[in-house]
């Protein structure tokens, strides 16, 4: 990570988000940085939703090129920006804006990190019934490619609040004409047919991210078998328990780093026009979490 080594022409990237608690991004965008030895510094900002747009015009008047945007911020931006990608405005979510000479855009980038990391499973979910867990912003992306690119026959959409899991259902049956949805409340016993019949099983949830450990998912894991993908977004843990637990029954298990740094090298060529050096990255990621 960058040492004071900022002068009069370094760029400034960010994250804005309420509450900001622990983030890989900063790492991940200065270490790119030096890596390409291009002059940006990447910070986190802790911007409660009342500071949003005195935020952004902030941004604009200091000249700032780029932010990362998380919860809370992910759909409410969308009224201060000036042009908003197609998939963004699909997705119904902003994760990365760009700041061009003083106009802003809007992206989603954390599509390309679903893309990326199931794209080597991209025939087996074809045609086939598939289970996401969660309703928020990235249950969202993960959804959007879903339909966009791996095509599967049908998708559980389960939420622990089954309105939000009804709201989306409905949202992306308007805007990607895609009727094959079934939704369902996060009641494990329920699940137990529905899990062991998908292919793809994908927590979008918060459950077993560091440092609340929740089980309502995990006991659903010893359900799964040797010819089903499991896909946890969560990055921290790296292995989670419902992986962990999947892997032992024979299941193909992927954590969320992949992802975490694909949507990242998208974001980063968005704001840079460089391509992130990804696989140097990974190595010094990897050994950041390990210490
Ligand atoms: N790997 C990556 O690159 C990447 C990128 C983006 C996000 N993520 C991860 O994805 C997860 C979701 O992020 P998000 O942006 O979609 O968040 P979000 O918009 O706040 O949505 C959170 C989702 O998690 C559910 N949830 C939270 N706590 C729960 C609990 N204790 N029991 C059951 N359900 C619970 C919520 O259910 P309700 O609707 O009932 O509240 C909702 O569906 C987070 O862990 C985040 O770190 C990873």
């Amino acid at each position: 990570m960058k040492k004071n080594s900022f002068h009069l022409n370094t760029k400034l990237l960010g994250l804005i988000g309420h509450p900001i608690k622990h983030t890989y991004s900063p790492f991940i965008h200065n270490v790119a940085s030096e890596l390409l030895k291009l002059d940006y510094i990447y910070l986190p900002f802790d911007v409660p939703s009342s500071n949003l747009r005195s935020a952004l015009k902030g941004m604009i008047a200091l000249g700032i090129r780029g932010f990362n945007v998380t919860i809370p911020h992910k759909e409410s931006i969308f009224q201060h920006l000036t042009d908003i990608s197609e998939e963004a405005s699909i997705i119904g979510a902003v994760n990365t804006i760009v700041n061009e000479h003083g106009k802003l855009n809007g992206y989603n980038t954390d599509v390309h990190g679903v893309i990326e990391t199931l794209l080597p499973y991209k025939e087996e979910i074809a045609g086939q019934e598939i289970s996401i867990v969660g309703s928020g912003g990235a249950s969202r992306a993960v959804i959007y490619a879903m339909i966009r690119y791996f095509k599967p026959a049908k998708i559980y959409l389960i939420n622990r609040t089954t309105q939000r899991a009804e709201s989306l259902k409905v949202y992306f049956r308007d805007k990607m004409k895609f009727d094959a949805f079934k939704t369902r409340e996060l009641f494990p016993p329920d699940l137990v047919d529905i899990f062991s019949g998908s292919k793809l099983i994908v927590n979008a949830t918060s459950i077993g991210m560091f440092p609340e450990i929740d089980d309502s998912i995990t006991e659903l894991a010893n359900s799964f078998g040797k010819d089903q993908i499991v896909f946890d977004l969560v990055y921290n843990p790296l292995q989670t328990k419902l992986l962990q637990i999947a892997q032992a029954n024979g299941a193909i298990t992927i954590g969320g780093l992949k992802m975490l740094v694909h949507q990242a090298a998208k974001a980063f060529e968005l704001w840079t026009g460089e391509q992130m050096p990804i696989e140097k990255l990974n190595k010094s990621l990897q050994l950041f979490i390990k210490n």
